[in-house]
């Protein structure tokens, strides 16, 4: 680690979970000390002093889905820029998908990445692996090297692409079982979706786009529960976009088997009726699909049948999305509006509690991931990785204004009122309203 030891910190004037009356927390060396009106008692001089107004605490938030294109395209993004957002999204850990250029496929990128991570010091960077040599599909990659290295991956993808062949998924869930570690599948049959670009649906019919059927995650994501179940294997859906997968989430969780999936703040919030302005900004893998697929992904994140939200925050250049929509890269930022659209749509309606929303952007992320020092309770003698939230904030996306590297949000000038004002890792402030604090 590059940063010093953290002074103690005073956190005055603050709700954890947004429950009763506002508190002080006291942190020192990296812990949660005291919790209380007397707090800051105990703390020494030297300790740096916070009033945060009566705002929401929770505990740091955990993205299983993001993509950070270093090594290969750090125009678009790096790992420090990537971690800027992160943090600035109330994020204490994220997961960098393996689909960088060349690919998170052996030891030697994992632990690259990791350590430019630990470097940066923004939040825990945590490669993912990728299942298959270069994301192609048809060799397994050294699972157990990676693992076992300065990384410790303990989450495989090829995101971006699915391990399409039966056998090889097979295999990889078999080997994943004995590790100890995860797969996560991003479920698109490819047979179904040759040259697809938009939700298979009325709107991309009428626009003359060719379509990306349900039937392709949900075949998938058939197919991989049946193959859990058989090996004995946890699996991980990422992105779940519509009606169909929600069922069956359903199905195999009522079975029995060790499934567990994520949706992103895009297919909670926006449908294909975007995609009438044939604004590229609006092209993603899955595509945005129907506004009833939204209404059941956030009925389903709210019964638990989806675990959990994840940014899948793809950065791409604006040659890459200004251009004709077919052409336009799949992909949207994700880090930094993340919390306000969950906020919005479901603690704002009062279908979520923060407690609610901690449970799905911090506590079950960490727990599918085997992390055991993020996603923890607000308690004394816990690690102090933490998010403050403004509930009643008004805040307006700019693109040009993020810390992303890129600027393709979907959400331009759209306002909303939950921002993250702070976050803290590892007992040090990262981000105080809207800064990154070096
Ligand atoms: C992702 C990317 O750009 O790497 N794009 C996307 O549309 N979601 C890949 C992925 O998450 O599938
Ligand atoms: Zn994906």
């Amino acid at each position: 680690m590059t940063h010093t030891e953290a002074p103690g910190l005073l956190l005055r004037n603050v709700r954890p979970y947004g429950e009763g009356d506002p508190v002080d927390v006291l942190i020192r060396d990296g812990l949660i000390a005291a919790i209380g009106a007397d707090a800051g008692a105990a703390a020494p001089t030297d300790t740096e002093v916070h009033d945060l107004g009566g705002s929401v605490l929770l505990p740091g938030f955990v993205d299983l889905h993001t993509h950070l294109r270093e090594p290969g395209r750090e125009d678009t993004e790096t790992i420090a820029s990537g971690s800027a957002a992160a943090a600035l999204g109330g994020y204490t850990a994220v997961f960098a998908m393996a689909n960088t250029q060349p690919p998170q496929d052996n030891q030697t990128v994992t632990d690259s990445v990791w350590r430019i991570g630990q470097e940066v010091g923004l939040c825990a960077v945590h490669p993912v692996g990728a299942v298959t040599v270069g994301l192609k599909g048809e060799q397994l990659t050294e699972m157990g090297q990676m693992a076992a290295g300065a990384a410790g991956v303990r989450v495989f993808s090829d995101d971006g692409m699915c391990v399409y062949d039966p056998l090889i998924m097979r295999r990889a869930l078999e080997y994943s079982a004995g590790l100890g570690v995860l797969i996560a599948q991003h479920a698109e049959e490819p047979r179904l979706t040759k040259g697809a670009v938009a939700h298979e649906g009325p709107t991309a019919a009428r626009l003359g786009l060719t379509g990306w059927p349900r039937s392709a995650e949900e075949s998938i994501v058939a197919r991989d529960a049946i193959l859990a179940r058989d090996a004995g294997a946890r699996v991980h859906i990422c992105h779940a976009s519509t009606t169909g997968t929600v069922e069956l989430l359903k199905w195999a969780k009522d079975q029995g088997i060790s499934i567990s999936a994520e949706v992103t703040p895009h297919h909670l919030l926006l449908d294909d009726s975007k995609l009438e302005t044939y604004d590229g900004v609006y092209r993603v893998n899955p595509p945005l699909r129907e506004a009833k697929d939204a209404r059941a992904l956030r009925a389903a994140l709210v019964s638990g049948v989806i675990d959990c939200v994840a940014t899948d925050h793809a950065p791409h250049a604006a040659q890459e999305k200004c251009c004709e929509f077919a052409a336009a890269r799949p992909g949207m930022l994700g880090l930094e509006t993340a919390l306000p659209i969950v906020a919005a749509l479901l603690v704002e309606t009062g279908d979520m509690t923060w407690r609610d929303l901690a449970r799905v952007m911090s506590v079950r992320p960490a727990e599918i991931a085997g992390l055991t020092d993020q996603g923890r309770p607000i308690e004394v003698g816990e690690p102090a990785n933490l998010a403050v939230v403004d509930p009643d904030s008004s805040w307006t996306v700019i693109g040009d204004e993020l810390a992303s590297l890129s600027a393709n949000t979907p959400y331009e000038g759209m306002t909303f009122s939950a921002r993250v004002v702070g976050t803290i890792y590892r007992g040090r402030v990262t981000t105080r309203n809207g800064e990154v604090i070096a």
